[in-house]
């Protein structure tokens, strides 16, 4: 079943809006298989943001990454990365749509609250950089026959 990596960035720590994001997740239907809260190095965010390295904004992303803790992970379902990403809404809170994440609860784009996998082996990579194999659960949800046909 598909995965993705998604990680409540230390402003939606610092806001109190962990339980929220969690819960739009969980009432959407995906099901939670890894989760820890952890003060990222800034080895492990520059490893993770390594795409953007040449781009303006790295270092201070970086830095803001390391500031203070983050809530990592990693979300199962049909879809899930491709769906986590409509749920989260564009980089841009101020023109992301009402109803995701960002459009809801954030107003700028250095404070977007939320990260999420942009494709499925971005996905694959960012599990892999998180969490160790043991760290993650494989459980089948008793109300599955409830969310798919
Ligand atoms: P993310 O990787 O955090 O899920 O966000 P994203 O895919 O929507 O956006 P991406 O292009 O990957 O950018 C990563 C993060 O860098 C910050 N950013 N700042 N100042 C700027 O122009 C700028 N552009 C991007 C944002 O925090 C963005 O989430
Ligand atoms: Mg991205």
């Amino acid at each position: 079943m598909e995965r993705t990596f998604l990680m409540i960035k230390p402003d939606g720590v610092q806001r109190n809006l962990v339980g929220e994001i969690i819960r739009r997740f969980e009432a959407k239907g995906f099901t939670l298989v890894g989760l820890k809260m952890l003060q990222v190095s800034q080895e492990l965010a520059q490893q993770h943001y390594d795409v953007h390295k040449e781009r303006p904004f790295f270092d201070s992303l970086v830095q803001f990454i390391i500031s203070a803790p983050v809530v990592a992970m990693v979300w199962e379902g049909d879809g899930v990365v491709g769906a986590s990403r409509n749920i989260i809404g564009a980089t841009n809170p101020l023109t992301a749509a009402p109803g995701t994440i960002r459009g809801d609860l954030a107003v700028s784009i250095g404070r977007n609250i939320i990260h999420g996998s942009d494709a499925i082996e971005t996905a694959q990579r960012e599990i892999a950089l998180w969490f160790k194999d043991e760290e993650l659960t494989t459980w089948n949800p008793t109300i599955k026959p409830w969310l798919y046909e």
